[in-house]
């Protein structure tokens, strides 16, 4: 098929193989927020299949036409692991680890992206839109653009964007910009972040930036415009309401509970076993809290899913003997033969078993250093159709600038951690309902699908404008 009206270019396809070698979705909120207008436009999914050498031919899963971009083992090593996620995520991540700069990986990054452009290019319909995906493929808007000038190029960033002092330290800081710039309409999750990189345009290449957007010369003395604007995702409110609506899945949560030996509270952290997630921040907090005799294991357990990531790359595997030693000396320290500090899980669960566990917890604890937006905390609201349990937020995470009804934290202070967890332990159920009752309002007026309609309309004015 080279027909496609709206080709989507991701690092990931939107679907994992399982073990017999057939594929099923994926679990990823983009993947359920983009299905339905996947559907609608006859479009295609450009992304890696996951495992290094997969040589295969397009094919059609779900009425989209997926096509694999393959990887080697060396490109998985230089491109994903190494520049993707041992330079940017770092360095967009406020350098919370340090980031390397590695020539031979910025090489792996520039060939493994123009990879995904002749992909993407091969398969969009004259006029196509093509919508570019997170911080891997930051180069793939302008090698579309030097392609295809017929299309309409979008890229959403899922990750933060840093201030310029951080994102100066990039060698292939003008590059990266110009290959960002290519896009017509530039989606960040915050207004901050839409902010910073208009500030990086504006120092490294002197363009006119102004809020109406940036100011573009083209090669033949003419401009164009790109847009940079906040676009938060959301998620698919509606499944979630309708997973905590099922009984078996509330018999569940009783399950869950009793399983933990019904303790008065139950607080609950979700994430993937990311450094930028606060996951130590977190037990510090309640190891704290429980030798301070503040808490007791009788009553409150902390129960951690921590899903599997990056296992390959040497921030990833300190970070989780790090975790595992905190919650062993916690353990060892709190636990009585009938109760348990920290319920520690390095699993990944299907969404039925985490609303389960997002209706068993009273306390869901967000206290990412730094988070694009962080989906876990709009899920728990969305899942929480009795209107009841406390959700603590991080102020860097994209979700606290909507997410008003939650206990905001700096996560770095810890006694103001300890303070606000101790606050949701304590909370009255009525300012408990009237918290929760606002978190909810948020997610249900403005879901994910809201999101892709918005982002959708912005490109196709963007398109228009730069027509005229
Ligand atoms: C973040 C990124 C995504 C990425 C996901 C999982 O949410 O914004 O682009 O897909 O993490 O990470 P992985 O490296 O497994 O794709």
């Amino acid at each position: 098929m080279a027909g496609a009206e709206l080709v989507v270019v991701a690092n990931r396809l939107p679907v994992d193989r399982d073990d017999d070698g057939g594929w099923r979705t994926s679990p990823g909120g983009l993947v359920t927020a983009l299905e339905p207008v996947m559907r609608h436009a006859k479009g295609a999914w450009v992304g890696w299949g996951g495992q290094p050498d997969l040589d295969l031919e397009p094919f059609e899963f779900d009425d989209t036409h997926l096509v694999p971009v393959s990887l080697s083992a060396g490109e998985i090593a230089q491109y994903y692991e190494g520049f993707s996620n041992e330079t940017i995520w770092p360095l967009y991540h406020d350098v919370i680890a340090v980031p390397r700069y590695r020539r031979e990986w910025w090489n792996a990054y520039v060939a493994v992206n123009t990879r995904f452009a002749d992909a993407a290019v091969a398969v969009a319909a004259p006029g196509a839109t093509v919508w570019v995906q997170d911080y891997q493929l930051q180069l793939v808007p302008q090698l579309v653009r030097e392609r295809r000038p017929d299309v309409t190029i979008g890229y959403f960033h899922h990750i933060p964007f840093p201030a310029y002092g951080l994102f100066s330290q990039l060698p292939w800081r003008r590059q990266v910009l110009e290959g960002l710039l290519g896009a017509d309409v530039i989606g960040f999750q915050r207004v901050a972040d839409a902010g910073n990189f208009a500030r990086a345009v504006h120092r490294q290449l002197r363009y006119e930036t102004r809020a109406r957007g940036i100011r573009i010369p083209r090669p033949d003395g003419t401009t164009r415009i790109a847009i940079a604007k906040a676009f938060p995702i959301s998620i698919d409110t509606a499944s979630y309401v309708e997973m905590a609506r099922r009984p078996e899945i509330q018999k569940r949560a009783r399950e869950i509970r009793a399983e933990l030996g019904n303790p008065e509270k139950i607080l609950l952290g979700v994430d993937r076993l990311d450094y930028t997630k606060g996951i130590r921040h977190r037990m510090k907090a309640f190891g704290e809290l429980l030798r301070e005799d503040r808490l007791q294991v009788e009553d409150a357990t902390l129960v951690q899913v921590a899903s599997p990531s990056r296992e390959r790359v040497v921030a990833y595997i300190q970070l989780r003997e790090e975790i595992e030693l905190t919650v062993g000396r916690i353990n060892g320290t709190y636990d009585t033969m009938g109760h348990t500090a920290i319920r520690y899980l390095h699993q990944a669960f299907p969404r039925e078993e985490m609303v389960a566990l997002y209706l068993a917890a009273d306390i869901m604890l967000v206290t990412a250093l730094r988070d694009g937006m962080n989906l876990v905390a709009k899920e728990y609201a969305a899942a929480r159709i009795d209107n009841l349990g406390v959700l603590v937020l991080s102020e860097f995470t994209g979700a606290s600038d909507e997410l008003t009804g939650a206990i905001r934290i700096n996560p770095h202070d810890i006694e103001g951690l300890k303070d606000a967890i101790m606050q949701a332990v304590e909370m009255p159920r009525d300012e408990q309902r009237r918290r929760m009752r606002k978190l909810r309002k948020r997610v249900q007026d403005h879901d994910v699908e809201a999101w892709s309609r918005g982002y959708l309309h912005a490109l196709a004015e963007a398109r228009q404008a730069n027509a005229q």
